[in-house]
């Protein structure tokens, strides 16, 4: 009843829209109708509660709040290498957060940046650099623990993988772009790894990738990623545009955007999960989206303080950039 309560609103506030724009009532019934059929044709069912509980909570026991180290936990030891997998183990993360990108003949990569400049001892673009340049790049350059992760390399996707399961870590994988690549990447690894459906799940801020994602295998467990502002605002919250015209633009863009995550886009990918930078979670919020069967996950949570709210009051999982102490976030 909730669900029909939903899409009542989300056909009335398009119809009112389009109404608004266009001053025909023929358009306006004409698009909501299609927008209607668009999504009961085009959307993905998601997947059975079961298997997603074992996703994002392996140690069972349903209420369980799992802790995932952002991108290996970026601040423990250099992000999205083998040495920060290995320590997010050691300090008792249930999972980790790392980010796929590809190297320009095509490798698929553990690294966050469309550029090698802020992690690794060289510079340039990835879309730029093959595998085998990558390949001797220090990946511990930039990092302030760098005299004891001294060597470390960019992994390959494979290899972070195959890290993750020996040391029974859930994996988050956090993909940027490239929907359709990434999509043949992961279904390859997935029917290479039949366990990653029980122990991974694949999200992004694009809702395209996730699509893409499902499209080529329903089968695994999706999130979307979302922060309010996210078009027109840096994660610090400075804006991203000087121009006044193309910062009010895509403020009006992060309009629609987040009113198209609630109560559109979620419905298409037929997500398991939204992760939503944690000053946006509340009680509410996680029960508003529970009632829909998707689970919050917060992000980025690095102190005491904060880590104790999340898990003993909100319950929810999060992602964090340390297991060991307080730090500033990573953006
Ligand atoms: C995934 O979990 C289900 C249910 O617990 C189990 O039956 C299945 O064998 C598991 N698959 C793999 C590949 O571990």
């Amino acid at each position: 009843m909730l669900q029909l309560g939903e899409q009542i609103t989300l056909y009335s506030v398009v119809f009112v829209v389009v109404l608004l724009g266009t001053r025909s009532a023929v358009w306006s019934t004409v698009l909501t109708v299609s927008l209607y059929m668009f999504l009961a044709m085009f959307r993905f069912p998601q997947v059975p509660a079961s298997r997603v509980q074992q996703v994002l909570h392996p140690a069972g026991a349903g209420s369980k709040v799992s802790v995932v180290a952002h991108r290996g936990g970026g601040h423990d030891a250099p992000e999205n290498t083998i040495a920060s997998i290995r320590e997010a183990s050691k300090n008792g993360a249930t999972g980790v957060e790392l980010d796929l990108e590809f190297s320009a003949d095509g490798v698929p990569i553990l690294m966050h940046d469309d550029t090698v400049d802020r992690t690794t001892d060289q510079s340039g673009p990835l879309s730029q650099m093959s595998f085998s340049e990558l390949s001797k790049l220090d990946a511990a350059a930039k990092h302030r623990l760098r005299e004891k992760f001294a060597g470390e390399k960019i992994p390959t996707l494979e290899e972070a993988v195959e890290e993750c399961m020996k040391l029974k870590l859930t994996i988050y994988f956090d993909v940027k772009g490239h929907p359709d690549e990434a999509a043949a990447a992961l279904k390859k690894l997935y029917k290479k790894h039949p366990v990653l459906y029980n122990s991974s799940i694949v999200c992004s801020f694009e809702p395209k990738v996730i699509y893409r994602m499902r499209q080529s295998d329903p089968d695994v467990v999706t999130a979307l990623t979302h922060r309010p502002w996210s078009l027109s605002h840096f994660g610090d919250g400075a804006p991203r545009f000087s121009s006044l015209w193309k910062h009010h633009w895509m403020t009006l863009m992060d309009v629609v955007l987040e009113f198209g995550h609630h109560h559109v886009l979620w419905k298409l990918c037929g997500i398991s999960a939204f992760l939503i930078q944690k000053n946006s979670v509340s009680l509410d919020y996680v029960q508003h989206w529970a009632q829909r069967g998707v689970e919050v996950v917060a992000w980025t949570v690095n102190t005491k303080v904060e880590k104790d709210f999340y898990q003993e009051v909100l319950q929810v999982n999060y992602i964090t950039d340390s297991l060991v102490e307080d730090c500033e976030p990573h953006y």
